[in-house]
């Protein structure tokens, strides 16, 4: 239930994936009615809340419409998406069409069924781009440099639409870059994953470039508890802004050969550094300033790296390859 003890119906979508399931879990564990809408492309069914009802469909998909009339939800909360940051590169019309389209999609049947709200996982680290300030706040201009940044974007402009004209409510999380239990340590996202795989595997990381480019890593946990109290901030009605934008993030910038510095540690004997041509166009600086999510939700990062670092360590350490299989291809995301 919501701080206000009230029970939604709330449909997760992308609730098979790494930070979607962990929400679907906090929901469950809150009492929520909770669906889950995925298509497992790069989720897992075995990810998703056996308390949840789960229904493997595409958000593109015309059948979308039945889902929502028969969930009757109260609350979107979105997070399936085109997450690889290189295919929106080259493919940018298939991003656009899963992201931008895909999320029209469900804006329209929420709109038909009488939705309440929305909930957008939206990017802190792909949206911004260079910017002047570090960390950087929400006021400063987008210019997002992918076409995955650019649709994310385009997404939050369509919640300011569905508020002004057909009174959806809405709050957009823009995430640093997430990290945890269950993020894929196969393709080319979290940065932390795959370096924890590969120290445990007993190989050496390889870091791009020279490894001062940046990033701000946010712990899973925290990521969910933003989900909780958007939901408050959502219910209660009292909030100024509508739609909500806000950094979810540390504030803390952080280098990728700090970050390996303190992976290694976790080693009995750490492995010296091993580094790679820099990729071209990664982007340097990466850190959001999280300080207006706690002026208006109340939401602020608690748990350190360190701890977040320790907690993910040991859940690879316990899941292990023997459980989990490379899945597709991907996916940088920020
Ligand atoms: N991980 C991060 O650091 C980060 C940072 C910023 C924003 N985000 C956003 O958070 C959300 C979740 O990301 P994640 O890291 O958990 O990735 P993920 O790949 O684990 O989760 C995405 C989920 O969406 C599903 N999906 C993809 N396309 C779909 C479609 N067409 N129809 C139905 N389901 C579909 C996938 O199967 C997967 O379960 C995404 O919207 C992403 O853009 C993530």
């Amino acid at each position: 239930m919501t701080s206000t003890g009230v029970n939604l119906r709330v449909l997760v979508t992308g609730g098979a994936g790494f930070i979607g399931s962990h929400i679907v879990d906090a929901y469950v564990q809150a009492g929520h009615h909770v669906a889950v809408v995925d298509n497992l492309t790069t989720g897992r069914r075995d990810n998703v809340n056996s308390r949840a009802q789960f229904v493997c469909a595409d958000i593109r998909d015309p059948s979308m419409d039945a889902v929502f009339q028969h969930g009757q939800f109260d609350v979107v909360n979105h997070h399936a998406a085109q997450i690889d940051l290189r295919r929106s590169v080259a493919d940018p019309a298939h991003d656009a069409e899963v992201n931008i389209v895909g999320t029209l999609n469900l804006l329209e049947c929420a709109r038909r069924h009488g939705v309440q709200s929305v909930i957008l996982a939206s990017t802190g680290g792909a949206i911004y781009g260079d910017q002047a300030i570090y960390p950087t706040p929400e006021s400063e201009a987008a210019h997002p440099q992918s076409p995955y940044g650019v649709a994310k974007l385009a997404i939050e402009h369509y919640l300011y639409y569905y508020r002004s004209v057909h009174g959806l409510r809405s709050v957009v999380l823009r995430y640093a870059n997430v990290y945890g239990p269950r993020q894929d340590p196969f393709g080319e996202a979290g940065v932390v994953a795959i370096f924890i795989k590969r120290l445990l595997a007993g190989d050496r990381p390889i870091i791009n470039g020279d490894g001062d480019q940046t990033r701000d890593f946010v712990f899973v946990d925290d990521v969910v508890q933003a989900n909780l109290v958007a939901l408050d901030y959502l219910l209660d009605g009292s909030g100024e802004a509508d739609p909500l934008v806000v950094n979810i993030g540390t504030g803390e910038e952080v280098s990728v050969n700090r970050l390996f510095a303190l992976l290694s540690e976790f080693l009995p004997s750490p492995p010296t550094s091993l580094y790679g041509p820099a990729k071209p166009g990664e982007q340097r600086r990466s850190v959001i300033n999280p300080s207006y999510a706690k002026q208006t939700m109340g939401w602020e990062p608690r748990v350190g790296l360190e701890e977040g670092f320790r907690k993910t360590w040991d859940w690879f350490k316990v899941d292990s390859d023997h459980t989990r299989k490379p899945r597709m291809a991907a996916v940088p995301t920020q």
